[in-house]
């Protein structure tokens, strides 16, 4: 059959290519001991790394997911493509000449996002060459203005589209590309008479994806006569998806990982602003707001261990800059805000401004004054009252209370509550009433069961025994004795004890819904139980018993409380007294069996 690589060639590529090289393009691994090395699996959610690689077999393995395969593999399900096209790409990197069974024949086709990915590419060297031409004069002056030389440009890919109405078009078409091809890509768009460019006489920023290959442009108009917006993007195709793509990740992606930093702006000239004066962490959303896919993308970058390690620092530059500060505050699941930072201009410049009027050095000053973002926004409030006079601050206590209220993170509460009695100019008791108040009535309101959007901390010593029981009847099942023997209140932190839900509703990984709850499956699956020695079915045993004294204790304990309560002449009184005879004895047995075993 024509069109299908040999297989030498296959066997080859698979060989000879280095899957921890590839895998390196899309999340940073590190040593695992022997020849593994070890990351965040990027096929799941997790927060601690069971995605591992082995280097002398050259297999992915995910022990989180379960997903698995060789180098050709990995490129097909994390990029979305065929077999085909996966090996071709792998011989493109190493260099090496595929043959193809009968030939390469007339109907053979490489994949439609390899070829999109060409035309890209073809289409970036095509206006980073007219950025030279005389027609670019205007282009070249925007960009000198904005402190940005010809290396700056090179070395950014950046470019001109002529003022023409079919430049590209033709020149593509020349090189063998379709006109669905450009259509697709975004490149071109059907005119009255034919195919037409899609940018003219704009300034083109190449926009690429993590690995390097351009996806798509940014151009910004130069001429007032353009009756089109400022900045105008390639529409969502194949290989561009505005909600995840961030313009400068390719080259900040390893600085991000490494100085556990990313730094996000608002535009392309922003972005190289930061990377010329030192902030190489520096990346922007592409004509659209920073979300949760944004997130997605960034975590496992920012992700080390068991925890999201890093700082996410937001400019904003003009006037709304408090109010965004708000939205990403508030509107987000708050899940890395303590992590959140905001690092705003006083006078509004952005950061290319800021670096053309003060220098690379000012633009680095700014990035380090950032300041969490709860602050950031409560103090934007702040800022419109007056706070000279009682009314002014009983206002802004009203307006600000809420805002402290609201914060998920609980211990953060407290924190805030001082700081904003400070702020205010008032003592600590009336904010700390306004809040308690504020944050009792939601909390009835919103009744959100499971976990909401903490994760207990594996470290925390209050919840060990529970962590380890739980550790146990996912990897050892079979060695679990006295499981269903555990009283109901046995988990005292909700996630566990939604965990034992699952567990008792005879759960899957696949069928959980819940991402959280599904990320502490796999996370409790694959975290090594604690134990010197062997893990025994007397260890198990022991641990799950004295999970179950720990919760007979805390009946005990409500029991004798009660029993103070009652008046012994009661009838109640014996019935409650002979049952905390027969609990303390229950919790002599279990204390000796969990002694018993150690
Ligand atoms: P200059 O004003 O050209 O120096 O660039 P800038 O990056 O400072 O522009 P601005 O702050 O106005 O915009 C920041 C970013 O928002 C841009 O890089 C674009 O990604 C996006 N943006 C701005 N205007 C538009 C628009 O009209 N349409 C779209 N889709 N995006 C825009
Ligand atoms: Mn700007």
């Amino acid at each position: 059959m024509s069109g299908m690589i040999r297989n030498e060639d296959v066997a080859y590529v698979r060989e000879n290519v280095r899957i921890d090289d590839v895998v390196n393009d899309y999340l940073p691994l590190k040593q695992a001991g022997g020849d593994q090395k070890k990351g965040l699996c990027p096929f799941h959610d997790e927060k601690s790394p069971s995605f591992h690689v082995t280097l002398s077999r050259g297999y992915f393995h995910c022990f989180g997911c379960g997903k698995g395969g060789d180098v050709i593999k990995f490129l097909m399900d994390i990029e979305h493509i065929a077999f085909v096209e996966a090996v071709e790409k792998l011989a493109a990197r190493i260099g090496y000449q595929l043959n193809y069974e009968g030939g390469k024949s007339s109907d053979y086709k490489p994949g439609l996002k390899s070829r999109l990915i060409a035309a890209n590419e073809a289409a970036q060297k095509f206006y980073a060459e007219h950025l030279n031409s005389p027609a670019a004069q205007i282009g070249r002056d925007f960009l000198l203005k904005r402190g940005f030389d010809r290396a700056a440009c090179e070395s950014f890919g950046v470019g001109y589209a002529p003022d023409e109405w079919d430049a590209l078009t033709k020149y593509l078409r020349a090189q063998g590309f379709t006109g669905e091809e450009l259509e697709v890509a975004g490149l071109s768009k059907e005119g009255q008479k034919g195919m037409i460019d899609r940018f003219r006489n704009r300034l083109i920023w190449p926009i690429r994806n993590i690995t390097g290959e351009v996806v798509g442009f940014g151009a910004r108009k130069l001429s007032e006569e353009d009756q089109g917006p400022k900045y105008l993007n390639t529409s969502e195709t194949p290989i561009y998806k505005k909600s995840q793509v961030l313009y400068g990740l390719d080259r900040s992606k390893k600085e991000i990982a490494a100085k556990r930093q990313v730094v996000v702006v608002e535009g392309y000239t922003d972005v190289m602003a930061a990377h010329l004066a030192g902030v190489t962490t520096a990346v922007a959303t592409c004509g659209t707001a920073f979300g949760d896919d944004h997130i997605k993308v960034l975590r496992n970058l920012l992700m080390d261990d068991d925890a999201f390690r890093g700082e996410v620092i937001f400019t904003f530059d003009g006037d709304a800059a408090g109010q965004k500060a708000a939205l990403r505050a508030y509107e987000d699941d708050q899940k890395f805000v303590t992590q959140t930072f905001v690092a705003v201009e006083a006078s509004g410049m952005d950061p290319c401004e800021l670096r053309q009027a003060h220098g690379d050095a000012a633009l680095r000053d700014l990035i380090a004054s950032r300041i969490p973002l709860f602050e950031f926004a409560i103090r934007t409030e702040l800022k419109k009252h007056d706070l000279q006079n009682a009314e002014g601050r009983v206002n802004a206590l009203a307006a600000t209370a809420p805002m402290v209220a609201r914060i998920k993170n609980k211990a953060l509460r407290p924190e805030y509550v001082k700081q904003l009695a400070l702020w205010l100019g008032m003592d600590i008791d009336p904010v700390l009433s306004a809040v308690t108040q504020i944050a009792g009535k939601s909390a009835v309101v919103k009744n959100d069961p499971v976990i909401g959007n903490w994760r207990p901390d594996p470290k925390e010593p209050t919840l060990i025994l529970e962590r380890e029981v739980l550790k146990a009847k996912l990897q050892v099942p079979t060695l679990v004795l006295g499981w269903s023997e555990l009283p109901a209140n046995s988990f005292s932190h909700p996630a566990y004890q939604a965990m034992r839900g699952a567990i008792e509703a005879g759960a899957k990984l696949e069928n959980i819904e819940n991402e959280e709850l599904k990320s502490l499956f796999t996370e409790l699956s694959v975290e090594p139980i604690r134990s010197d020695g062997e893990i025994s079915d007397r260890y198990v045993e022991s641990i799950v018993a004295r999970l179950h004294e720990v919760a007979i204790s805390r009946t005990i304990a409500d029991a004798k409380s009660k029993l103070q309560r009652v008046n012994p002449n009661d009838a109640e009184y014996e019935g409650l007294f002979t049952e905390l005879v027969a609990l303390e004895s229950q919790r002599r047995a279990l204390r000796e069996k969990a002694l018993g075993s150690i």
